[in-house]
C-alpha cells in the first residue's frame, strides 16, 4: 500500500474510532497504536526553557553540587566544579532558576557579595537550619550560568525582603551607568553589567514564601515589580508567584489583579506515587502500584496546565502573559540516613519515564508554556546530578534531558495518537505519551513514553505531507521499573541506539518496548 493509501485508510480507521484518546477511543490489544504527525502544520516554537533547570540553597543542590571553592581539590573553575558544568552543557541546560524556592524570600543578595571571608552567615530555616556562609552568591551564579550558557532566573525576596533591596539587586547585576550599585559591582570585580532576563517577585507567597492570601500577594506583587526596572538595556520578564499544584483560585485572583503587570506567571507541580507529604515512598523501592500511581498523577498535570491556561486566558485576552511551570518533578522519601531537610533522592527509571511524561506535555502546550524548570538539579529531589566528594553520575532523568534536547526551539507539530491502554487493577490510562517536532534542518523527532511496565507497543504513525528517507532512534530503558544509576555502577540506565523503527512511504512503524522513552530522529 503507498503511503498516500495507508494515509487514508489510517485516517478512516481514526476517524471510525473518533480519532482521539481524548474521547477515550483506545486501539485494541492486538491492533497497534497509530499517531498521524501532521508535519506541515507546526505553528508554534517550543521555548528552549520549557527544558529549564533549578539550583536552590537546599542540601548539597548549590553547595557541593556546584560551589566547593577554589581550594578544593575537585577539580574547578573559579570555585565552580568543572565535572557538573561539562555534563550539563552536554544537556543545554537554557536557564536556570536560583537562589530558591522556599529559599528566595528569606535570601539577603547584599550578605553574597564582596570578599568571602566577609560575608554573612545565616541559617538556612526551610532547609536543615544549616549555616549558609554565602559563598556562593550573585557573582558565583551568574559566572555559573555564562559557564553553562543559559539565561539567569532570579528569584526576588517579597517574603522577608524589602522593595529597595530587589530594586539594589536589579540595578547592582544589570546597570552600566556609575550609580552606587553598579560601582558597588565593578568594586567587587565584575566590570560589565550582566544579562538577567528573568525576574521571579518571591516564591510560593501562598506558604513558605510569607503565608500571604492571594489578593495580598498580588497587592505585594504589583507594589514590588513597580520597582524590578530595565537598566542599559537589559529587558527583564517580570514573574508572578501562581499557584501550587490545584489551587486554581490563586492564579484567579493574582491574575485579576496583577495581569497587567506581568510578563509570565508561574505553577509549581510536585508528584509522588500514592503515599501522602508524610510518607511519600520510597525512590527506589516500590511495586507496579506505585509506578501506575507515579504515572498517573503526572498525566494530572495536562488537565491543571489546561485549566489554569484557561483562567489566564479571561484576564489576558491577548495571551500576552506566558506561564512557567517553575518548580516540578518527583518528590520521595529521602535516601535512608541522609539529612531529611536536603531532599537528597535517588532516581530511577520511573522517574526517567515521569519526566518524559512532563516534557512531551510541556511541548504540546508551547503556545503558553514558555519555560518549565525541573527540581532541582544537583544532589535534590528529581535531579539530573548525584555527587559524592568527588564523584559525579548521572541519572536517569538526566538522559532524558539530554535525548529531549532536539525539541529545543523546534517548531512543535500537532498530531493526534490512538493508542494502548495501560490497565492495572481497575484503572486504566493512556499507555503512549508522545509529542514531535521539526527543526530547523527538517528533521523530525518524535518523544513517545511506553508507560507500561510489562507490555510493549506497536506504534504506526502516519507522517502527513512528509516522505522521510531514514529514521533513527535512541531508547532509555532497563531490566527492571527500580533500576538507578549508583556511584558503584552508573551506566545500568542509559540511552543506547534503537534499531527497531522503519519507515515506508509516509508510514513509520516501531515497537516500542514497555517502560521506555524512545527518541526518532526522521527525515
Ligand atoms: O524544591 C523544593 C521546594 O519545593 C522549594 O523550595 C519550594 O518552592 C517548593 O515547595
Amino acid at each position: 500500500m503507498s503511503g498516500k493509501n495507508l494515509t487514508t485508510a489510517m485516517l478512516i480507521l481514526c476517524l471510525s474510532q473518533s480519532v482521539c484518546v481524548v474521547a477515550g477511543i483506545t486501539s485494541k490489544e492486538n491492533e497497534s497504536s497509530k499517531l498521524v504527525i501532521y508535519v506541515n502544520q507546526g505553528k508554534d516554537r517550543i521555548a528552549p526553557e520549557i527544558y529549564g533547570h533549578f539550583a536552590e540553597h537546599l542540601g548539597r543542590c548549590v553547595y557541593e553540587g556546584f560551589w566547593v571553592g577554589e581550594d578544593s581539590d575537585i577539580p574547578n573553575v573559579r570555585g565552580i566544579r568543572k565535572d557538573v558544568v561539562e555534563a550539563l552543557k552536554k544537556i543545554q541546560v537554557p536557564v536556570l532558576r536560583w537562589p530558591g524556592g522556599c529559599f528566595a524570600d528569606e535570601y539577603h543578595w547584599k550578605e553574597g557579595i564582596g570578599p568571602r571571608d566577609r560575608r554573612g552567615r545565616m541559617i538556612n530555616t526551610h532547609w536543615g537550619r544549616v549555616i549558609d556562609d554565602n559563598s556562593f552568591g550573585t557573582h558565583e551564579f551568574l559566572d555559573l550560568c555564562e559557564m553553562l550558557g543559559c539565561e539567569a532566573y532570579i528569584a526576588g525576596n517579597v517574603g522577608s525582603g524589602t522593595v529597595e533591596e530587589m530594586q539594589d539587586w536589579v540595578e547592582y547585576m544589570t546597570s552600566d551607568s556609575d550609580s552606587d550599585m553598579a560601582t558597588l559591582r565593578r568594586k567587587n570585580g565584575r566590570e560589565k553589567p550582566w544579562r538577567v532576563r528573568y525576574f521571579g517577585v518571591g516564591n510560593e507567597n501562598w506558604g513558605c514564601g510569607g503565608n500571604m492570601s492571594a489578593e495580598y500577594y498580588a497587592d505585594l506583587y504589583r507594589r514590588f515589580q513597580t520597582y524590578v526596572r530595565n537598566y542599559s538595556g537589559n529587558r527583564i520578564v517580570k514573574v508572578a508567584c501562581g499557584p501550587g499544584g490545584t489551587d486554581l483560585r490563586w492564579t484567579e485572583a493574582v491574575m485579576e489583579k496583577a495581569a497587567r503587570h506581568m510578563n509570565a506567571i508561574t505553577l509549581h507541580y510536585y508528584v509522588r506515587g500514592s503515599g501522602n507529604w508524610t510518607n511519600k515512598g520510597s525512590a527506589t523501592e516500590f511495586d507496579e502500584k506505585e509506578w501506575f500511581a507515579l504515572m498517573k498523577n503526572t498525566l494530572g498535570v495536562d488537565d491543571i496546565i489546561a485549566r489554569n491556561i484557561g483562567i489566564m486566558d479571561r484576564f489576558d485576552r491577548r495571551k500576552r502573559i506566558d506561564l512557567f511551570v517553575d518548580e516540578w518533578g518527583t518528590w520521595w522519601d529521602v535516601e535512608p540516613g541522609t539529612n531529611p531537610g536536603f531532599l537528597y533522592q535517588q532516581n530511577t527509571l520511573r522517574d526517567a519515564l515521569s519526566a518524559g511524561i512532563f516534557l512531551n506535555v510541556f511541548n504540546k502546550y508551547c503556545h503558553r508554556v514558555k519555560m518549565a524548570n525541573i527540581a532541582q538539579t544537583n544532589n535534590v529531589l528529581q535531579a539530573m546530578i548525584l555527587t559524592r566528594g568527588k564523584e559525579m553520575i548521572v541519572t536517569p532523568t538526566y538522559h532524558v534531558f539530554e535525548m529531549f534536547k532536539v525539541h529545543q526551539g523546534a517548531t512543535m507539530l500537532p498530531s493526534d495518537l490512538v493508542c494502548h491502554q495501560y490497565q492495572f487493577q481497575n484503572q486504566q490510562i493512556p499507555a503512549l505519551v508522545t509529542s514531535a517536532s521539526k527543526d530547523a534542518a527538517g528533521m523530525v523527532h518524535i518523544s513517545i513514553c511506553n508507560l507500561n511496565p510489562n507490555k510493549d507497543s506497536r506504534l504506526e504513525c502516519l507522517l502527513e505531507d512528509y516522505s522521510p528517507k531514514n529514521v533513527t532512534g535512541r531508547i532509555l530503558t532497563a531490566e527492571k521499573m527500580t533500576d538507578h544509576n549508583t556511584f558503584e555502577n552508573p551506566n545500568v540506565v542509559r540511552p543506547v541506539s534503537f534499531g527497531s523503527a522503519k519507515v515506508d512511504g509516509n508510514l513509520m512503524t516501531a515497537t516500542i518496548p514497555a517502560k521506555s522513552v524512545v527518541v526518532l530522529a526522521i527525515k
